[in-house]
């Protein structure tokens, strides 16, 4: 049988700099979709996929969150005292459900580097990634759609979703034979390539479930695209080298990296929520009109 994972890495590194001025003193992680920081959102899907274990990979600047998940004594003693007992169960609630672990990138080599700081935590078991620019919404959480697949087929796993031709330059693209019409073997991977370049339009918007072998992989991996270690290609390795399998994951993705992506998240949490959905439809109206 194969091993239970528990363990999730989160990249929180980089700079953010397409989100320049309001991450210059903090995290993009932290931004909130209505009123959840992003990365909160993230971590709720790491646990409804059954992780235990959260290791953030951090930067100097990112103590905020690490703070987020911690207990804030003074704040909730304060909501506790004024009889505001929900709000104060709500702020300590947060960190309850999983251990956060953190690790510092000392410079931001990129993804794959990042990733490999993770190795002195993750061992020798499977782990999976996300990160933390994209949001995908579904019923099943797309992480435990990966865990599933990488526990019955004992073989490293990327989320990947269908993207227009000429957006190929924004993600790494797998290529490889369709097993099924969900599903890829993948043989090559192409870090953002440009759409005469790219092997298909199935794009890696940041989900995976991988083999501890990664890293291996990754130590050998030099500076590729962008000057950075990237995760796309010690991932290539894996394909080579072991088996890698593509799924196209049910959910809806926002990428909430980018301002329209991070309006449209935001409009769409807003919109799940009750007791915002009808006072939301009324300001969509008026603008739209
Ligand atoms: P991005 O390059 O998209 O994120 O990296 P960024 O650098 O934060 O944002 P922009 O592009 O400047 O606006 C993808 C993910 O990998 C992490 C980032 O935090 C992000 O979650 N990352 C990237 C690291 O942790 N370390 C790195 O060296 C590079």
């Amino acid at each position: 049988m194969s091993i239970k994972i528990k363990k999730a890495v989160i990249p929180v590194a980089g700079l953010g700099t397409r989100f320049l001025p309001a991450t210059k003193a903090i995290p993009k992680e932290m931004i909130p979709i209505v009123d959840v920081p992003i990365i909160q959102l993230i971590i709720e899907e790491a646990i409804n996929s059954g992780i235990q274990d959260i290791v953030l990979i951090t930067a100097r600047h990112k103590e905020a969150i690490e703070n987020h998940f911690d207990f804030n004594y003074e704040l909730e003693d304060t909501l506790g005292k004024k009889q505001k007992k929900e709000l104060a169960e709500l702020s300590k609630n947060i960190g309850e459900n999983c251990n956060v672990i953190t690790i510092r990138q000392k410079n931001p080599l990129g993804l794959g580097h990042a990733v490999l700081c993770a190795q002195p935590v993750i061992g020798n078991e499977p782990f999976a990634v996300l990160l933390g620019d994209d949001l995908i919404d579904s019923k099943i959480p797309c992480t435990k759609q990966l865990i599933d697949l990488y526990e019955r087929e004992n073989a490293s796993v990327v989320g990947v979703m269908e993207v227009p031709k000429n957006e190929t330059l924004k993600y790494g693209i797998v290529g490889g034979k369709m097993l099924n019409p969900k599903l890829m073997e993948v043989s090559h991977l192409v870090e953002k390539p440009d759409p005469q370049y790219a092997p298909s339009c199935l794009a890696i918007p940041g989900r995976y479930v991988l083999s501890p072998s990664i890293f291996k992989y990754l130590k050998d991996t030099k500076p590729g695209k962008g000057g950075e270690i990237q995760l796309t290609d010690a991932l290539e390795k894996v394909a080579k080298n072991e088996r890698l399998l593509a799924y196209q994951f049910d959910g809806t993705r926002y990428d909430a990296g980018d301002r329209l992506g991070f309006i449209e998240a935001t409009i769409a949490y807003a919109l799940k929520r009750p007791e915002l959905a009808s006072g939301v439809k009324d300001i969509l109206k008026k603008y739209s009109g």
